[in-house]
């Protein structure tokens, strides 16, 4: 075994996005790209000499041959030992998991989430530091930079690792655990719910249907939904993680996720549906013939916490994206709690949990999570619900009927407008922040302006900045219109377009969410002048 020093040359454009660098499988198979993004990473790290590196993916197409590079690399690098998924596997949550259980100096996930995966499909990387969270911006930008001067990259010239073999391996110094991807996650899902009271709900005839959308959730959803808490076989479905997910896109939507929602229609329904994601870290919560929105999902789980034993002693904050809705907000007031607003994309949850500042985060994106690790975290969400679900005896329906009652309702809806032309979509979002001096105290439509701004963010915790985070238009009745473009996107640009409206008056909750929002709709499509800027009429996804 020998370490070889290989020159390359910068390539453009790697630079990470919302959630890590993001990019077609082809040209992650193009030579040197992987490589050049992996040395810019491990350049940009101090210190990580000796010490523990946690490495899985979601089981795309390419994870193992991504895994076998990375292993090779960091041997050469001076790492002292790399944690892996027994097969190059973890979910998203399961790495945070691991990497703060062993208190490892980072770790590296391989996924592109939500996006289609196959050899046409989607790859991703991205770096996660020490407290098992997203590295945040300052990171992310040291490596973007380290891409653009790099000359050369290093590598063992090792034989691939057995990953299909728990047990001890080692490439040049470095020692090389593969281990069980889902023990220590299933451990800590343990500490934090009550388990019996949920063997006990499946045990008294309550029926499920959980999607994992033939990606990496199957393994961990099997081994806790149908083996720790005894729910039927066949609870789990399209529960094996294939290279390409089966063809399908695993985003946990009622667009995506449709033969779940099917199948959660009827009496003859499961009492409770889920879905997760690519990487397991989204979730999508259905009732009886009645779709949970992410932003209540999150301000329901806080209303109800204390129902599960690791947040019995309540919250000691609440933090959501910006375009999440503000259902959270009023969970928070009544609890007598801070509410964060923060920009899109889990890495800015990070200081706060840190820091002791918040319990529960969540995005409208479907995703949830809270202090227990520092990614967003499907599986969990669906376990607090389960939950809460034992505590009370209450029907998913009923359960959010009660809390509309209580706080109202935000009518919610995003629309996105996919694989739209860059330069159109940087036009229009310019467009729009021509308009913001303009826009406050203006009538659209009867509903008032009360504020419009390009939203800018000061960490609370180290007091950086991150400006353009999206284009907001709230009206004096609190209802909000959002513009921001996609970070995660791989072709062309997807603008999305976020809507909300409130509705205290009980009698006026079971309006059709698009019937609630066509106000709302109609002044976004003529501020943004949508459909003569992206030639679309309609949006490409609804949710
Ligand atoms: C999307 C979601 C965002 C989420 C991210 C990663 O990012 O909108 O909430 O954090 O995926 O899962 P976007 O494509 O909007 O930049
Ligand atoms: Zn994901």
């Amino acid at each position: 075994m020998a370490t070889t020093t290989i020159s390359t040359q910068p390539i453009p454009g790697q630079k990470p996005g919302t959630s890590g660098l993001r990019k077609k499988v082809t040209i992650f198979r193009e030579p040197s790209y992987l490589e050049n993004f992996v040395q810019s990473i491990f350049d940009s790290l101090e210190g990580s000499q000796g010490q523990t590196l946690v490495l899985g993916g979601d089981g795309r197409f390419h994870n193992r041959v991504a895994v076998q590079t990375i292993l090779k690399m960091a041997a050469a690098h001076g790492f002292g030992r790399v944690m892996v998924g027994r097969g190059g596997l973890f979910s998203t949550p399961a790495i945070s998991c691991v990497i703060r259980k062993a208190g490892a100096f980072g770790g590296i996930v391989l996924s592109a989430s939500h996006n289609p995966g196959g050899p046409d499909g989607d790859f991703g990387i991205k770096y996660n530091v020490g407290n098992g969270g997203p590295a945040p911006e300052k990171v992310t930008d040291a490596i973007y930079a380290k891409t653009g001067t790099i000359r050369e990259y290093r590598i063992s010239d090792a034989p691939d690792v057995d990953l299909d073999t728990i047990g001890r391996y080692a490439i040049e110094n470095m020692t090389i655990d593969v281990i069980d991807p889902v023990a220590d996650y299933a451990a800590l899902m343990q500490d934090l719910f009550d388990f019996d009271a949920i063997r006990a709900l499946f045990a008294r005839g309550f029926t499920m249907r959980f999607d994992a959308m033939s990606a990496i959730g199957g393994p961990y959803a099997k081994t806790i939904l149908e083996g720790l808490l005894s729910a039927p076989a066949g609870t789990v479905t399209h529960g094996e993680p294939l290279e390409d997910f089966g063809g399908h896109h695993p985003d946990p939507n009622p667009v995506n996720a449709a033969d779940l929602i099917a199948h959660m229609s009827g009496a003859a329904a499961p009492d409770f549906g889920a879905a997760s994601d690519g990487d397991a870290d989204r979730n999508m919560i259905v009732g009886r013939d009645f779709c949970v929105a992410p932003s209540d999902s999150l301000a329901i789980l806080a209303a109800n916490a204390t129902l599960a034993p690791g947040y019995r002693d309540g919250l000691v904050g609440i933090a959501r994206s910006m375009p999440t809705s503000t259902a959270a907000d009023r969970v928070a007031a009544a609890l007598g709690i801070r509410c964060y607003e923060t920009p899109t994309g889990w890495k800015f949850f990070g200081n706060l949990l840190d820091a002791g500042m918040a319990t529960l985060c969540g995005e409208e994106s479907y995703g949830t999570g809270s202090n227990h690790i520092r990614e967003k975290d499907g599986l969990w969400a669906v376990l607090f619900w389960l939950n809460i679900l034992a505590a009370n005896g209450k029907t998913v329906d009923t359960l959010v009927r009660e809390h509309w009652a209580r706080f109202g309702r935000n009518y919610y809806s995003r629309h996105d407008y996919e694989a739209i032309d860059s330069a159109a979509a940087a036009a229009l979002m310019e467009h729009l922040r021509a308009q913001l001096p303009s826009l406050a105290g203006r009538d659209l439509d009867g509903y008032t302006v009360a504020l419009a701004d390009d939203f800018e963010y000061t960490d609370p915790v180290d007091g950086s900045v991150s400006k353009q985070q999206g284009v907001r238009i709230v009206f004096a009745d609190g209802s909000r219109i959002v513009f921001r473009l996609s970070g995660t996107g791989t072709e062309g640009a997807t603008l999305r377009l976020y809507l909300e409206r409130y509705e205290a008056d009980l009698t006026k909750h079971d309006i059709p969410t698009q019937t609630a929002l066509a106000d709302l709709i109609a002044i976004a499509g003529r501020v943004a002048d949508i459909a003569a800027r992206t030639g679309r009429t309609e949006p490409t996804v609804v949710t």
